[in-house]
């Protein structure tokens, strides 16, 4: 299948409040957002959460892009998928892969390298399941009062995504906040709010 996806290496970009590496951007194809999908009552009946994940089953791009469109993109009047008090959109969102940690640019829909670690093994620690899902996203915040209701959004859509895709995906807190703090480079207001893998579960 054709991949949508394409690798830039740009020398010296200042990637939006971040220590950037010598920028590695991932740009990700455009979610379709004309998409039929099962009616909002069925996919809120049918919401659970999921612990069994097919390791041989990966996730394209465009669902990726999906997956993050719906957690916090960019929607058609300019704000964000999810409601965040004040509009202060400062609910990040960054996907963990082998190959590094991916900061979900919404803006520009594109995803841009954090660091070359790989940060799964701290989110699984309790939990090996998680190893087996291909997709894994943090949320992050540094808004104390706010960021986990901004969270809470977040991971609602994807649920609901997933849902309506037969995909699995479960919300969760047992995860290393130390070790991810410090994988994902965030600063010291910011803070780890939680995991959510996405796969399939057959
Ligand atoms: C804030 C939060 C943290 C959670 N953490 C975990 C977790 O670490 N591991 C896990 O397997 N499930 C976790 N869950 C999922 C819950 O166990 C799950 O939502 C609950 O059992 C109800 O099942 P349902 O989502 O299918 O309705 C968490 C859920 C929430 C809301």
């Amino acid at each position: 299948m054709r991949r949508h996806i394409f690798y830039t290496l740009m020398a010296a970009v200042s990637l939006s409040g971040m220590n950037a590496l010598a920028a590695e951007i991932r740009n990700l194809p455009t979610p379709d957002l004309e998409q039929k999908s099962p009616a909002l009552m069925d996919l809120i009946n049918t919401r659970k959460s999921e612990r069994i994940y097919n390791k041989n089953k990966k996730i394209d791009d465009k669902t990726l892009s999906e997956i993050l469109w719906v957690a916090n993109g960019v929607n058609k009047y300019g704000r964000r998928t999810i409601a965040t008090a004040r509009n202060e959109q400062n609910l990040k969102v960054f996907v963990l892969e082998e190959n590094g940690v991916w900061y979900y640019n919404a803006q520009d829909n594109r995803l841009e390298k954090v660091s070359n670690e790989n940060a799964i093994p701290y989110t699984g620690e309790e939990q090996k399941f998680v190893f087996d899902a291909p997709v894994h996203l943090i949320y992050t915040s540094s808004d104390k009062h706010w960021g986990h209701a901004h969270a809470g959004s977040a991971y609602q859509n994807v649920y609901l995504y997933a849902t309506a895709h037969g995909l699995a995906t479960v919300i969760r807190g047992l995860i290393n906040f130390d070790e991810l703090h410090r994988a994902l480079k965030l600063d010291k207001d910011e803070f780890v709010i939680a995991h959510q893998p996405v796969g399939y579960s057959e």
